[in-house]
C-alpha cells in the first residue's frame, strides 16, 4: 500500500489522517468546481505558493478540464512547527501577467491565516480581475486572521500534518497522504 495507516520514519511514529484515494477524490471535485465557476470564457491564472502547494498544484491543474495558466511564488511564516509570525515573501512572481485576470492562488494550508491575509492584499497591486484562494487544508480551530478561503479540500483539527507537500523542516513532502506525529 502507497500510504500505510502508520508509518516509522528516523525513529518518529506517523499515523495517517486522510488517504491519497480521499484526496485524490477532493482534488477532483474542486477542480471541476473550479472549472464550473469559471466557464467557458475564461483562462485562470493558478498561483502556486511555493514549496508546499506544489504537489496540489501539480493535482489541480491536471484535473482542471480548461486552459489555464500557472505561476509560482515563494514566502515562509514557518520555522520547524512553529509561526515566526512574520512573513517573507520572495522573487519568482512575473506580476505582470496577473493583471486584468481571474487568478487563484493555490496554498497548502491556511493555518492561523497571517500568511494568506498577507499575500492577498499585496497581491492586489497587480490589479488581478478577481482573486480568490483555493487552500487544500484549513484549520478552522486556528484561523484568527481574516482570511476567505473560497475553495478547500479538508478541514482538519488543530494538528501539525506532513505529507502530500506538506513539510516538517524540508522533510516528508513526499508521502502521497497526509499524517500526524505520534
Ligand atoms: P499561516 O500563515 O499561519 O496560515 O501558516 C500557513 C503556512 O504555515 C502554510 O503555508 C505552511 O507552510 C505552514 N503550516 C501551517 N500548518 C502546517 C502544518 O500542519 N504542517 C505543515 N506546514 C504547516
Amino acid at each position: 500500500m502507497r500510504d500505510p495507516e502508520v508509518i516509522t520514519l528516523n525513529g518518529a511514529t506517523f499515523k495517517r489522517l486522510i488517504s491519497a484515494k480521499e484526496i485524490e477524490d477532493k482534488v477532483g471535485v474542486l477542480a471541476k468546481q473550479i472549472r464550473s465557476d469559471m466557464g467557458n470564457a475564461e483562462i485562470p491564472v493558478f498561483l502556486c505558493v511555493l514549496k508546499g502547494a506544489f504537489v496540489f498544484a501539480a493535482d489541480l491543474v491536471r484535473n482542471y478540464e480548461g486552459l489555464c495558466e500557472l505561476q509560482f511564488l515563494r514566502m515562509s511564516s514557518y520555522s520547524g512547527a512553529n509561526t515566526t509570525g512574520k512573513v517573507t515573501l520572495y522573487p519568482g512572481l512575473d506580476g505582470e501577467k496577473l493583471k486584468g485576470r481571474r487568478v487563484v492562488v493555490v496554498e497548502d494550508i491556511v493555518d492561523t491565516g497571517l500568511s494568506m491575509n498577507y499575500l492577498l492584499k499585496d497581491l492586489r497591486q497587480y490589479n488581478p480581475r478577481t482573486l480568490e484562494l483555493a487552500a487544500m487544508f484549513t484549520k478552522p480551530s486556528r484561523l484568527c486572521h481574516d482570511v476567505k478561503v473560497d475553495y478547500s479540500c479538508f478541514d482538519i483539527p488543530d494538528a501539525f500534518i506532513v505529507g502530500y507537500g506538506l513539510d516538517y523542516d524540508g522533510l516528508y513532502r513526499n508521502l502521497p497522504a497526509i499524517y500526524v506525529k505520534e
